[in-house]
């Protein structure tokens, strides 16, 4: 079905201008799209062919932001570059598992020497305050779960955690960094681009996961691109197709929006 024969722009009863309609069929197939997408843990090494991603890319092109201003920019790394990012971000990850692992030697190690340190932008360790941990820990419970990794298994969970380093086996993988000067908006306004782009990767049958702890070392991305000043890392995002593995069978949950009450005046 063509896009343009769904369209109908005009004035409404109310006098009002439309927002571009699209039919039954459509609507029904942007919540089966919204609703379907997941954040995909495991990738074939299959290239995603240049004209998906562009075309990806195109759709991306037509997120709103902040007074147009579109204040983030992408890093893309495929092939050899992106398996040099790899082997850089497990060395980092590797590197820093005894500080995670509150080793004594090593969290001293690296505040002294930086051994291991991350060099984020933005930090990326740190306690969530009390009600967003309890939906981080049960998100990731979830998963670990759904692996049968054991809670006291530290190596089988450093192991999935460093999967993540490893993009999951996705042969193509952004960087989003975003303007310093525009936060919080530009940060906002590359969420709203990074949905677009996954929406519309999901359309093209290409998953995606979103790959915050790769904002946790910066270095790796200075040495393969010429990244602006003032653009600072504010996640990854993993792109490819969809895996077999067991993980891919995982769905977290989708609780309601909170909505804040509102104050009775009467
Ligand atoms: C900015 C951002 C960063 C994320 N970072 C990671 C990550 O580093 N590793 C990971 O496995 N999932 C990551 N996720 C995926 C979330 O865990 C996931 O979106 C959430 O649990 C909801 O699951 P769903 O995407 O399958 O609907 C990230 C998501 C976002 C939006």
């Amino acid at each position: 079905m063509g896009i343009t024969t769904t369209v109908s722009l005009g004035p409404t009863a109310c006098g009002g201008w439309e927002v571009p309609r699209l039919p039954d069929v459509m609507e029904e197939a942007f919540s089966r799209l919204a609703r379907d997408r997941y954040s995909v843990r495991d990738f074939l090494p299959d290239p995603i062919p240049a004209e998906v991603l562009d075309a990806i890319l195109e759709d991306a092109r037509y997120a709103p932001s902040w007074s147009n201003t579109r204040p983030y920019c992408l890093a893309i790394a495929t092939g050899e570059r992106k398996d040099r990012l790899r082997k850089a971000y497990v060395q980092a990850f590797d590197t820093s598992l005894g500080i995670q692992h509150r080793k004594p030697l090593a969290v001293l190690a690296g505040l002294f020497l930086r051994k291991g340190w991350p060099d984020a932008d933005f930090k990326t360790w740190g306690r969530y305050p009390d009600r967003l941990r309890e939906r981080s820990v049960k998100v990731g419970v979830g998963l670990y779960r759904h692996l049968g990794i054991a809670r006291g298994d530290r190596a089988g969970r450093d192991a999935q955690a460093r999967r993540n380093c490893e993009f999951f086996g996705a042969p193509t993988v952004l960087w989003v960094l975003v303007h310093e000067k525009l936060l919080p908006f530009s940060a906002h306004d590359a969420g709203l681009m990074l949905q677009t782009l996954m929406l519309s990767a999901q359309a093209h049958g290409v998953g995606s996961c979103a790959l915050g702890v790769l904002a946790t070392w910066r270095h790796p991305i200075d040495a393969e691109f010429e990244i602006p000043q003032h653009y600072k890392l504010v996640t990854g995002l993993a792109l490819g197709y969809p895996g077999t593995a067991v993980v891919n069978e995982f769905r977290a949950e989708h609780p309601p929006i909170d909505v804040v009450p509102a104050r009775d005046h009467g």
